[in-house]
């Protein structure tokens, strides 16, 4: 039913093995510049240290509070993590636009007050309580309580904050209000949070995945592959927070970019950043669909030449309609038509609802290939029997063949031997950053 010609234009979209091999070996190349002391500075990759030095070993205890900021919703969290079980209550809180696109000093006056309404809610507002700051953005951490801001991601950019320490702006904001008091004991990625969260229950997991709003993983290294460590010597691993999504701002993944892609990144608060989260993630995905869909239109190859004033429109095509109209039955179209008809489409034929149908497929196979070739990297350069990877994010959980797409591609992809389960991590990063505070107690109960 799809339109050759439309199929024809989707190719550009297709990712051979060929062309996924090569992508492999060059985000290997940049996780071990990324790792190096000297090519580290020049890196595109980073690589962040997260020093998170310990897993969950199951035995952590105790009430603690999360924050949860980054992915499509910022949470405030309290979780009691008892023998075999755990208690977790959450709240969602909006961040407004002008917030997410204010100063620094709003956004953390902000998340401070939800926080002390939080903990009025929650009857622990009179408490001392350890928190845990997952805080999903990238950060050059200098410890478990002192990260700085190396560039906003995901339609933030609160100004004053990059280059600074985000502990820091968040104790400052808790001090200004003065009514609560927390101990902040770690900040994290959520890719740590979920790779912990996953751990707790799962010691062969050694790789933390996002594809949510945006793409980024984290994984067990080989401390001495580590070169900018220099902490305590004796350990044999640490966990090594890529900051993948950035993979490709240096033209590496030009050779695959698409018109669309281009025009995605440049119409972004942030050209040329992000290259290959923006082809992956779901911040990004549907406006990929809608400008081919655009396109395909003014080709005269869909909806007979007419578009709607939606289509046109930037933004209107959300990537949970990706994942809406792929959840439909081969033959049946009834999300597709329901999608169309929100943005005034009402006159697509069948054979237009397969050629949407077919876009968001391409697209959401090829974010799919391309995450596979970043955990096949991983895996291949782990170099380990079994490793599981513990995943979060909507496109991930929404999306209805990521799953079976991501088997399928990574067991082609790693090397011959390598096993691996994808798991995907039920309660979000917020027991991860509770998990992660609770061994900082440990640790710190330990040494004190
Ligand atoms: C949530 C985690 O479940 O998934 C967050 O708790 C994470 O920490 C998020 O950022 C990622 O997915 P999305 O789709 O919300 O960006
Ligand atoms: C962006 C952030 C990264 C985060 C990812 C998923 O890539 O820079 O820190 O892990 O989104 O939320």
């Amino acid at each position: 039913l799809v339109d050759v010609k439309i199929r024809e234009e989707c190719e550009m979209l297709h990712l051979t093995d060929k062309q996924l091999r090569e992508i492999m070996n060059r985000l290997h190349n940049d996780l071990v510049k990324g790792l190096g002391k000297d090519t580290h500075a020049n890196s595109i990759v980073k690589c962040w240290l997260t020093y998170i030095q310990d897993l969950p070993n199951g035995k952590e205890r105790g009430k603690f509070l999360a924050l949860d900021l980054g992915g499509t919703n910022f949470r405030v969290l309290i979780i009691n993590l008892g023998e075999n079980h755990f208690d977790m209550q959450s709240k969602i809180y909006a961040i407004p636009n002008h917030i997410m696109t204010g100063t620094g000093v709003a956004l953390f006056d902000h998340i401070a007050e939800c926080l002390a309404y939080f903990m009025k809610e929650h009857h622990v507002y009179e408490e001392r309580l350890a928190l845990g700051f997952t805080f999903s953005f990238p950060l050059k951490q200098l410890g478990l309580t002192k990260g700085i801001l190396q560039r906003w991601t995901k339609g933030f950019s609160c100004s004053g904050v990059v280059g600074e320490d985000v502990v820091q702006g968040l104790k400052d904001a808790i001090a200004r209000r003065g009514d609560v008091q927390i101990d902040i004991c770690a900040i994290l990625n959520d890719t740590t949070g979920t790779l912990m969260s996953c751990a707790w229950k799962n010691h062969n997991c050694k790789i933390g995945l996002i594809v949510g709003t945006g793409s980024n993983a984290c994984y067990v290294e080989k401390t001495e592959n580590c070169e900018l460590f220099d902490g305590e010597p004796g350990k044999p691993d640490l966990l090594i927070n890529t900051e993948w999504g950035a993979f490709g701002d240096d033209g590496t993944l030009d050779f695959v970019r698409t018109e669309f892609d281009r025009e995605v990144d440049n119409n972004s608060i942030n050209p040329g950043k992000q290259i290959q989260e923006k082809m992956i993630s779901g911040m990004y995905m549907g406006e990929l669909v809608r400008l081919a869909l655009v396109k395909f239109t003014k080709m005269g190859l869909l909806f007979g030449g007419r578009g709607s004033d939606l289509l046109f429109k930037r933004g209107s095509f959300y990537t949970k309609y990706v994942s809406e109209i792929e959840s439909d039955k081969p033959g049946d179209f009834t999300s597709c038509m329901e999608v169309l008809e929100e943005l005034g489409l009402s006159h697509a034929t069948e054979a237009d609802m397969a050629g949407v149908r077919h876009v968001c497929e391409c697209i959401s196979r090829r974010a799919a290939h391309l995450v596979s070739a970043g955990i096949a990297t991983l895996l291949n350069k782990m170099n380990e029997p079994r490793v599981t990877v513990g995943i979060d994010g909507s496109v991930y959980r929404f999306h209805p063949h990521f799953h079976a797409l991501m088997c399928e591609k990574i067991a082609q992809l790693v090397r011959p031997g390598i096993q691996f389960d994808l798991m995907l991590s039920e309660d979000g990063s917020g027991r991860g950053a509770a998990l992660v505070a609770a061994v900082a107690c440990r640790q710190q109960l330990a040494t004190a």
